[in-house]
């Protein structure tokens, strides 16, 4: 977007008619479009006014209700922090007894907007001139956020913080960036700021290597729902502790889990199977974990863990296993019809084989429905058929 469009975006006239489309549907945008150009209104003025509503709408699951006051463009909305971890973010700068904290990228302001929503004062810095014209408008109900365009990393030392955070770019024109030290600003850059503030958090992707972890941090990788949206690197009074730890987040309620990355032991398997959440296997603490629930790992590298009583934990998806079968899609075929199986969800861990694969391969017509594990038992490979075992 340019800042010519921004302002469009941000202008009384589109906040008025986005306002007044609310949540149509993309199937009705034709028929929305004509009708407004009817109306009389200008075509710019239609066009982004039903692209704020579109917008609007798909961050509706992300951001809440907060959107209808908010302004994005496709790309600030990509990236924004979704509501539950701005939230999480905003919490430490609070909990650190922090007064003002500056956002070094502040995109569409989701993050800011939840440090200002804490109290605290806020310089949001953007480097784009279009996204600091929407960041505005977006923290423009709290009197003590605003929103510079510029540098951050070269304007920084200007701003009166003892808190900083900074959720760097991770992605070009070429896709998703992994290498830190490509992130804009870099990572180390933003990392060195941690000695002149009370707190510095960072946002990072949940793939960054551990060594990439600055000694004396907290590294606290997260999951929502499933999904491992970030490590957050802290530093200073936002350090909980110094070290791993991963944050589980189901259906709202969160769950810590922290210690060292320390691998588990393996062993036989057993009744019961767990498939630890992707944050506490990037956060490296299949080991604590394994070690709470009194289970081994079923091979020395792979991250399923196996115990012998029914286990029901946070931090793992746990299954009773019904039966140990080869990994050979003749025998798994016959199995499955035997018992009248028709569909099959499948996961695999240590196995090349894919779900795409296999599926067909199997050719299963039955009514039935399975879950089929691919891994490896102690260096083999092995198929375990198993129930999850609900909560
Ligand atoms: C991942 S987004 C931030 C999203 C934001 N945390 C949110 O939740 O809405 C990164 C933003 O940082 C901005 N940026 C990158 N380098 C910057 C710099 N040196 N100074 C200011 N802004 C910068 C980019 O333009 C981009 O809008």
């Amino acid at each position: 977007m340019d800042p010519v469009a921004a302002r469009l975006t941000v202008s009384d006239a589109c906040l008025e008619l986005a306002g007044s489309l609310g949540d149509f549907s993309p199937k009705d945008a034709l028929a929305v479009s004509g009708r407004l150009r009817r109306e009389g209104h200008a075509p710019e003025l239609v066009a982004a006014a039903m692209s704020l509503a579109e917008l609007r709408r798909e961050a509706r699951p992300r951001l809440g209700d907060a959107v209808d006051t908010m302004v994005f463009h496709r790309a600030g909305l990509e990236q924004a922090s979704r509501a539950v971890v701005s939230t999480l973010h905003a919490e430490r700068f609070a909990d650190a007894g922090c007064t003002a904290v500056a956002d070094l990228t502040a995109g569409l302001g989701a993050d800011a907007r939840a440090v200002a929503a804490r109290g605290l004062g806020v310089v949001a810095f953007e480097a784009d001139e279009a996204t600091a014209i929407l960041a505005a408008h977006n923290l423009a109900p709290w009197p003590a956020a605003r929103v510079v365009h510029g540098d951050s990393l070269v304007l920084l030392a200007d701003a009166d913080v003892d808190g900083v955070f900074a959720d760097p770019a991770r992605r070009n024109a070429r896709g998703r960036r992994h290498d830190p030290s490509d992130y804009s600003p870099p990572l180390d850059a933003v990392l060195d700021l941690a000695s002149r503030y009370r707190a510095l958090g960072v946002k990072a992707g949940p793939s960054l290597p551990h060594e990439a972890v600055p000694a004396g941090f907290e590294a606290e990788w997260v999951s929502v729902d499933g999904d491992v949206v970030e490590v957050g690197l802290w530093a200073g009074a936002a350090a909980r502790r110094e070290g791993h730890a991963a944050l589980v987040v189901r259906g709202g309620v969160r769950h810590e889990i922290a210690g060292p990355t320390d691998r588990a032991p393996a062993g036989a398997l057993g009744e019961h199977l767990l498939e630890p959440d992707g944050a506490v296997i990037r956060a490296g603490l299949v080991g604590v974990l394994a070690e709470s629930l009194g289970a081994r790992l079923v091979d020395p590298s792979i991250a399923y863990l196996t115990a012998d009583a029914p286990v029901v934990t946070p931090f793992a998806r746990a299954y009773r296993v019904l039966e140990r079968l080869p990994l050979d899609v003749k025998v798994l075929a016959k199995e499955l019809r035997a018992r009248d199986i028709g569909t099959v969800d499948i996961k695999k861990r240590g196995v090349d084989l894919t779900p795409e694969q296999l599926r067909p391969r199997l050719k299963l017509r039955g009514t039935g429905r399975a879950t089929l594990v691919l891994t490896r038992l102690e260096g083999r490979h092995a198929a375990l058929l198993v129930e999850p075992v609900p909560g």
